[in-house]
């Protein structure tokens, strides 16, 4: 097994480290790829709107969520007092000492790799990956370092070709202050500078346009949930433009519906705490229904959506009675959007094409059989938007 060490302040993380974090994948062929964000001191004075370490780590997972084998590691940040690499690496190898390592690094560090903390051992655990961008003072550095590290350290090391840097994260720190820079990074991780406020950005998350609200939107998701609410929001606008209700509702419901998803219990039940809310007693055995009513609670709170948009959140988990075409949208949407490949999902969406309440009552009955098949009480919110339907025809 071979697993890549690839640590950094990244502050931000940016499109070059993604890239460069491909690159490595790709040219040692990794297994594994741990994205390591260093420990920056908590003494340390940093310039106002700087994110935190937990800030970072997050950045860091948003960032790299889409690169192949990468994880994001606390490690470092976890660590009291000075950090060295080598106590990364030396980590590493004691929770894979089968694995061949490699600590990855811009080549601007090999002049002075033989003055870090035990270059030795550093250099006996790992090989060392770095970056080469081609630059005739960096084919200077190669000449003369390689042969001294190789010699001195019998250092195994790499270069990882590159194309030249697009910007250092110092520059996209001040664009973002002047209010630039999304196209320096991944949209997500600008979505969640945006909201955090960090860098001396200053958007008002009450009034965001469609763009850059879709990019707040996945900054509160996994990465894994990315594609669904893309896809919600693609199914979503197509039936609300075939129902003729407002388009720009029905995406922002359900840019925002699952907002919350990610949540752990008591991050939800910290939220209901906040906001007010009760869990009724289905709720409380069932995690899952509790973010409709923390995501919707957010999202206005946060957002300031309309109570339509509110509404449809709200409800897109359990439905309920005489649902409003936007409800019923959003609903409907988030169960058979594009990237949904359970069995018998083609027949919800060919009866959704017939009629959105005939889509939305097979999505219901779903529901109903689902939780019957893992032993679990069906909400009576569900079992109501169900009575309602069928009492209509
Ligand atoms: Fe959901
Ligand atoms: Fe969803």
């Amino acid at each position: 097994m071979r697993i890549g060490i690839y640590g950094g302040t990244f502050n931000p993380p940016h499109i070059g480290h993604v890239h460069a974090a491909e690159e490595a994948g790709r040219v040692l062929g990794l297994d594994q790829l741990l994205i390591v964000p260093d420990n920056v001191p908590p003494h340390k004075t940093l310039p106002e709107g700087s994110p935190d370490n937990a800030q970072r780590l997050e950045m860091a997972r948003l960032a790299f969520g889409a690169v192949p084998c990468a994880e994001v590691s606390d490690l470092e940040l976890r660590r009291e007092g000075k950090s060295y690499s080598v106590d990364t690496v030396r980590a590493v190898h004691a929770q894979y000492p089968d694995a061949e390592l490699w600590l990855l690094m811009g080549s601007d560090m090999l002049n002075i790799l033989h003055l870090w903390h035990e270059p030795e051992t550093l250099m006996r655990l790992a090989n060392i990956g770095t970056f080469a961008r081609d630059s005739a003072g960096e084919q200077e550095i190669f000449a003369r370092m390689l042969p001294l590290l190789e010699h001195n350290f019998h250092a195994t090391i790499r270069r990882i070709p590159m194309e030249a840097k697009k910007a250092a994260s110092s520059e996209i720190r001040a664009q973002l202050a002047r209010g630039g820079g999304a196209e320096l990074l991944s949209p997500p991780v600008w979505g969640y500078i945006q909201r955090e406020h960090l860098y001396g950005t200053k958007a008002d998350l009450r009034h965001l346009p469609l763009g850059a609200l879709r990019s707040v939107a996945l900054s509160y998701l996994k990465c894994t949930r990315m594609a669904h609410v893309l896809g919600t929001e693609q199914e979503a606008v197509r039936l609300a433009r075939r129902c003729g209700i407002d388009e720009t509702e029905a995406r922002t419901a359900a840019l925002l519906h699952d907002c919350t998803k990610k949540c752990s219990r008591e991050e939800q039940l910290a939220l209901c705490e906040r906001y007010g809310l009760t869990a009724d007693k289905v709720e409380c055995s069932q995690d899952q229904l509790l973010h409709a009513k923390t995501g919707a609670a957010l999202a206005r709170d946060v957002f300031g959506v309309s109570d339509a948009v509110y509404g449809a959140i709200r409800w897109h988990t359990t439905g309920k009675a005489d649902m409003t075409p936007l409800e019923k949208v959003i609903y409907v949407a988030d169960c058979i959007e594009p990237s949904r490949k359970y069995p018998g999902v083609e027949t919800l969406r060919r009866a959704t094409e017939e009629s959105l309440d005939k889509g939305l009552e097979l999505c219901l009955q779903r529901t109903v059989e689902r939780m019957e098949k893992l032993g679990s009480p069906v909400h009576e919110r569900t079992l109501e938007a169900l009575h309602f339907l069928k009492g209509q025809r």
